[in-house]
């Protein structure tokens, strides 16, 4: 069995490219730090934070849309399915699956954070001690390839994108996501995918606007990793954090904002803000179902099921390869 290191496929997390792409988002506008750069360790730390936040329904309603579903998810997906999980999960959705799917043949955890991926997979094979785990330190958005599994050679695909992430890519790029991956999972091949539902948006706008300030937190700490990692010098009181939803795009839109006109250095270059320039940080769209057909139709999936909790706030689909 194989029980090695995460293989490594194209560009990972420890290549570096934190610098130039925000030299490149500070000098564009509108100005632009792309998403993955909120994730340092304290990020991932202030993130776990919001996923238990009272405001923030998403995880444990998808949690529990899983728990009630995976018996059904598991029918349709037969048994001896090699799991496919895109991005780190957290480890108590994984385990919904690989408890509730009959005979999983491996699992394949794609992490961009090589560090992450030793982590989860140190726990999971103490926990699973009979599972063939073959994480793989790739960009899943560029990945070409899976890797070849003796033990597991003939077995279908089923591929595991919870958590929303999905609404954190731009349609085009969630399109160009799900044409990657169905042809990574294959022609049997099906994916189960967790996707935020269209609802009311003062309930959109408290849960990225959270009362005790933890999501603005999360959104300054981006200032302090630069700070950190690049010499800047983001004096932090003077930035706010700027979460909103926008209706005609169907998508929360975050910003961080700058309180008053000051200059900033940056590794060595100097930028100006206005008072009230913003830097967009994250994009969180949300979906109903339509919009999820519409999206899987060029891709070679349909939407062959949908769970939803009784408040119908989240949603998990199997879309299965056609
Ligand atoms: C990771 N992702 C699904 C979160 C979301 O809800 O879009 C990221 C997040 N940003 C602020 N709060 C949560």
């Amino acid at each position: 069995m194989y029980s090695g290191l995460p293989l490594k496929i194209g560009r990972t997390a420890s290549d570096g490219t934190f610098e130039a792409d925000v030299l490149a988002g500070l000098s564009k506008r509108p100005r632009a730090i792309p998403a993955k750069f909120l994730y340092d360790a304290q990020g991932s730390a202030l993130f776990d934070a919001i996923c238990e936040l009272p405001e923030y329904y998403l995880t444990r309603t998808e949690i529990a849309i899983l728990r009630d579903g995976v018996h059904q998810i598991a029918a349709r997906a037969g048994a001896g399915r090699q799991l496919v999980e895109f991005g780190s999960g957290s480890s108590v959705k994984t385990r919904l699956l690989l408890d509730g799917l009959a005979d999983v043949s491996a699992y394949v955890p794609i992490d961009i954070s090589g560090e992450h991926l030793e982590a989860t997979c140190r726990r999971l094979r103490a926990d699973y001690p009979a599972l063939a785990i073959v994480p793989v330190c790739a960009d899943y958005m560029e990945l070409p390839l899976l890797p070849w599994l003796p033990g597991a050679a003939g077995a279908a695909k089923l591929g595991f994108f919870p958590g929303s992430t999905i609404g954190n890519l731009e349609p085009h790029e969630a399109q160009a996501f799900l044409v990657n991956a169905r042809h990574l999972l294959g022609d049997d091949g099906a994916l189960v995918v967790g996707a935020d539902l269209k609802k009311d948006p003062d309930m959109l706008h408290a849960a990225y606007n959270d009362s005790a300030g933890v999501t603005a937190a999360f959104s300054l700490n981006l200032l302090t990793r630069m700070n950190r990692e690049l010499g800047a010098n983001f004096d932090i009181g003077a930035f706010e954090h700027d979460a909103f939803y926008n209706s005609d795009e169907g998508r929360i839109e975050i910003y961080i904002r700058s309180l008053r006109s000051q200059s900033i250095v940056v590794a060595g270059q100097r930028f100006f803000f206005e008072a009230g320039e913003r830097i967009h940080t994250e994009y969180s769209y949300k979906y109903s179902l339509g919009d999820v057909d519409a999206l899987a139709a060029p891709t070679g999936f349909i939407r062959a099921q949908t769970w939803t909790d009784p408040d119908e706030l989240f949603s998990v689909h199997y879309l299965a390869a056609v």
